[in-house]
């Protein structure tokens, strides 16, 4: 595990951008796992800055996201079909059939997962996926549960993650209750995972998901055994832990 301390949110930003961006210049058909939140739109921003300025090309690039709400058409301006077009691929040279979403708007469960792990494994894997986490130590939206779910799958959401996400709606009534997430093992077979962070309402979650036990509970905790992991966070979401 390497932890990259950052002075603030625009400096995790570009950190975190600039290790995108040497994967893409290293393997430009990069297979890149992309996650939403708040916290990865500057990464997103910075990267679109650079693909502007002509150093970076996404031409070969294929992206698979992490998940996708349940029940939400893709116009829909909480999806995160929306959200992915919005901040970042309608902005760079990416094409559009290198995008993978998983389908909010089927609800044949069974059968939006298990397209997306074929995806996933027709797509060879993941080179490097992009993280960020939630409150309740969620990756994607893989929740606190008494077992790791492998594959993708649908899940409920926590009270933890309703309440964090209804900020985005225009109340906590209108928060999907399920999504379709990536299950932990993609996430634990990218080559390389690189997760985001800022802010002091992060930081008990940081040291309990980086320091505490790796357990189901704290889904992000797994990341601990992963051989390629890259926390970059502003010192303010590494304020709990002892970084040395
Ligand atoms: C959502 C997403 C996660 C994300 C989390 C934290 O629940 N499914 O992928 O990591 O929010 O979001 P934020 O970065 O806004 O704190």
């Amino acid at each position: 595990m390497k932890i990259i301390s950052t002075d603030n949110y625009d400096d995790m930003s570009k950190k975190a951008a600039n290790i995108i961006l040497s994967q893409v210049i290293m393997k430009p058909n990069a297979v890149l796992g992309l996650a939403t939140g708040g916290t990865p739109v500057g990464t997103y921003k910075q990267l679109v800055e650079w693909y502007k300025k002509g150093d970076i090309d996404f031409s070969e690039v294929t992206t698979v996201n992490l998940d996708e709400y349940r029940g939400l058409p893709r116009e829909h301006k909480q999806s995160y079909w929306y959200f992915m077009h919005i901040n970042f691929f309608n902005h760079v040279n990416i094409k559009k059939s290198n995008i993978h979403i998983p389908d909010g708007f089927d609800m044949d469960a069974q059968k939006v997962c298990k397209e997306y792990d074929n995806i996933i494994q027709s797509v060879g894997g993941i080179d490097l996926q992009l993280l960020g986490i939630g409150n309740d130590g969620h990756i994607g939206f893989n929740e606190p549960a008494t077992v790791f779910e492998t594959n993708t799958h649908c899940t409920d959401l926590t009270n933890s993650t309703i309440e964090a996400n209804k900020r985005f709606f225009e109340n906590g009534e209108e928060v999907p209750r399920q999504a379709y997430t990536m299950g932990i093992k993609a996430i634990m077979q990218a080559k390389k995972v690189l997760m985001v962070a800022n802010g002091e309402s992060k930081a008990d979650i940081i040291n309990k998901a980086l320091f505490g036990p790796v357990t189901p509970e704290v889904p992000a905790s797994i990341l601990q055994i992963h051989p390629d992991f890259i926390l970059v966070a502003d010192k303010a979401a590494l304020s709990k832990i002892n970084v040395n």
